[in-house]
């Protein structure tokens, strides 16, 4: 695993921003897995900039999205594919054709089967990541068993509570969410994590400084990845004691 250690989270969103550009030069439709959240949200303003200065060019660039929120329709604010709209796609050349996010409103087997395909033909070249305060990546939880493919799971106590700042009540976070498998994301070629943030801390501390894989905290298995990048700020290295 390689770390990188940035002053700010506007340098660390510069060094993950310039890896994706870096890809996409060298492979005009490569297919690049992205994450929401508050994480990617500066590296998603880097690409915008590159984008439209001409440094990177997304016209043949193919995408996938980690998740969904299951019940939520792709123009409701708090879903996924709105997020994506709004922080990302709006400003680049990208073409909607090339965009793959599940549909938080189909059938659940059905959606499942859909997204395996897609992944049974094609693979990530480059997944970005944030990590949740448990660990989880994706939506895959922690849990005794990680689940490989694409699947709908329900949303731990812990991730309704930590995503509830973006809705109006705790309520009204679904319950449930579509996510890319341990597996879909291993099977990227590249994986860059991002991670900022004191609530980060023991999350961090058991991918960087522990040497176990442990399903209750499932970015753990990235350290059997060959091609991992880890990009942190100083306040949260300072905090791990890196
Ligand atoms: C989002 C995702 C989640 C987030 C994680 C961290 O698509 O897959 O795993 O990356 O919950 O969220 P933030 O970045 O808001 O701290």
């Amino acid at each position: 695993m390689k770390l990188i250690i940035k002053d700010s989270y506007e340098e660390c969103c510069k060094a993950g921003a310039q890896l994706f550009i870096e890809l996409i030069n060298r492979k005009k439709d490569a297919l690049i897995g992205l994450a929401t959240g508050d994480t990617p949200k500066g590296l998603y303003k880097e690409l915008i900039n590159a984008n439209s200065k001409w440094e990177v060019d997304f016209s043949n660039v193919r995408s996938v999205n980690l998740d969904e929120y299951k019940g939520l329709a792709g123009d409701h604010n708090q879903s996924y594919r709105y997020f994506m709209k709004e922080n990302l796609f709006k400003g680049l050349n990208i073409k909607p054709e090339n965009i793959t996010i599940a549909d938080g409103l189909a059938e659940t087997s059905a959606e499942e089967k859909r997204m395996r395909e897609f992944f049974a033909k094609n693979n990530v070249d480059m997944q970005l990541l944030g990590i949740g305060r448990n660990g989880h990546v994706g939506f895959n939880e922690p849990a005794e068993k990680l689940q490989s493919s694409f699947h709908y799971t329900d949303l731990t106590q812990d991730t309704i509570e930590a995503n509830s700042r973006m809705f109006d009540n705790v309520e009204d976070v679904p319950k449930g969410a579509y996510t890319m498998g341990m597996g879909d994301i291993m099977r990227a070629r590249q994986i860059v994590l991002l991670a900022f943030g004191a609530s980060k801390v023991d999350a961090m501390t058991k991918l960087l400084k522990d040497d176990y894989v442990d399903p209750m905290c499932p970015a753990t298995v990235l350290k059997m990845h060959p091609d991992v990048t880890v990009i942190i700020d100083r306040e949260l290295a300072g905090l791990l004691g890196l």
